[in-house]
């Protein structure tokens, strides 16, 4: 196929998707043009006050720039970037995802392939808008076991399909604000098999909400699977990355999940939220082990606390009202509770802490830590001590 004739079709399928309503987004990547900041750029719909646009962001090394066009504009442009400017260009539609590809002294390849895209995302940047995650219209699903073709859940999947959906209400609910055109970065510690990752990568997406979304995790494999389930997936602002939670660096963030990750990996990762200003921090503790063995019941409860099962529990709560605590001196509002019904699963107490735009109740926060500490013989824990938080009173350090 000549350069023209692909690009023609390719324009027409543009024209064709445009027209029909089944546009999802247009994605434009390897830059050959003279501005070397630019990297790629992202076309969706919007709808606007003065009717409905094309959103082209360009996202350039530091920054992303929103341009919005009419319909015949964008086509316009697209036809003087894709091939001049950009070598490769991915149209999503409901119904097929077109690619073409320029290449150096041959002819440009024109691919069709299936569908990854069910329904064209939320024109509108409401969070309210941010939907369930529906099995049928979540291929990854599939790629990750939990639905079956056709997306029937799979046997033994209905917990975890259930606790996918609620952890994105979650989200949702707790979102912070940012600008419209804004992208959101959040950064999933300890992400195991990437459920969550995908399923606010996902839900937010289809809300129309720009989002990078990182997953870390210990186990190479598992973020090999994810990042090739990721690319299938066309999730081009998903990545996974193999590491401990405690050696990885973070830039800006705004929301950071950890999720079950093992003991005091859920400190770590705390920490590091709050060292980098993230505005949402949403931990699910769990095998708490640090504290039990420093653990000193306060006289009172020393008869009770003689039972092994009762100390085990009475050490997660302490450990995990101490990181509450903690959470509120570092300037977040926390609240604990149970996100799941228990008998889908154990480990259902949620942190969730939302930074607050004052430091006020700094040292009363901090009183209310030591004494916690305090009234169990507490001297280190982890998240303590990765604040730099002294734990010891004049008292004890006496
Ligand atoms: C129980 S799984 C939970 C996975 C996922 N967050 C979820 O809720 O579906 C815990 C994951 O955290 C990972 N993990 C534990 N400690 C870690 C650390 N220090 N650094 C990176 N990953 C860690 C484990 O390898 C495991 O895959």
């Amino acid at each position: 196929m000549s350069q023209n004739s692909a690009k023609e079709k390719w324009l027409a399928r543009l024209t064709e998707t445009l027209g029909d309503g089944s546009f999802v987004k247009l994605t434009l990547s390897m830059y050959r043009g003279g501005d070397t900041a630019l990297k790629n750029v992202m076309v969706r719909p919007v709808e606007l006050q003065d009717g409905p646009r094309l959103s082209f962001v360009y996202r350039y090394a530091r920054r992303d720039v929103t341009k919005n066009f009419e319909r015949g504009e964008a086509v316009e442009l697209l036809n003087d970037l894709v091939g001049p400017q950009f070598m490769r260009a991915h149209l999503f539609s409901t119904q097929w995802l077109s690619e073409i590809e320029f290449r150096e002294g041959r002819p440009a390849r024109l691919t069709e392939g299936k569908a990854v895209h069910a329904e064209p995302p939320s024109k509108s940047h409401d969070k309210e808008r941010i939907r369930s995650i529906i099995a049928e219209k979540s291929p990854w699903l599939q790629a990750l076991d939990v639905t079956l073709a056709g997306g029937k859940i799979a046997r033994g999947m209905e917990a975890k399909f259930r606790q996918i959906n609620k952890f994105v209400e979650l989200l949702t609910s707790l979102l912070p604000e940012t600008a419209a055109d804004a992208a959101l970065s959040i950064v999933d510690m300890g992400c195991g098999k990437g459920y969550l990752t995908f399923a606010a990568y996902d839900s937010l997406q289809r809300a129309g909400k720009r989002c990078n979304v990182r997953g870390i995790e210990a186990r190479p494999e598992l973020v090999e699977l994810c990042n090739r389930i990721a690319r299938e997936s066309h999730f081009d602002h998903l990545h996974f990355e193999p590491g401990d939670i405690a050696d990885m660096a973070l830039d800006h963030v705004d929301v950071l999940i950890a999720l079950h990750a093992c003991d005091t990996a859920t400190d770590d990762a705390i920490a590091k939220g709050i060292a980098a200003g993230a505005k949402l921090i949403l931990v699910s503790p769990c095998c708490h082990k640090e504290l039990r063995p420093q653990l000193v019941p306060p006289p009172p409860l020393a008869a009770a606390l003689r039972h092994g099962i009762v100390l085990e529990r009475h050490a997660e709560f302490v450990t995990d009202a101490l990181r509450a605590a903690l959470l509120e001196w570092a300037g977040y509002e926390t609240k604990v509770f149970e996100f799941i019904a228990t008998e889908h699963t154990g480990k259902n107490l949620m942190i969730a802490a939302t930074k607050r735009n004052d430091g006020a109740r700094r040292e009363i926060h901090a009183e209310q830590v030591r004494e916690l500490a305090h009234l169990y013989g507490i001297r280190n824990q982890r998240l303590a001590g990765q604040l730099g938080f002294n734990l010891a009173t004049e008292e004890q350090s006496a």
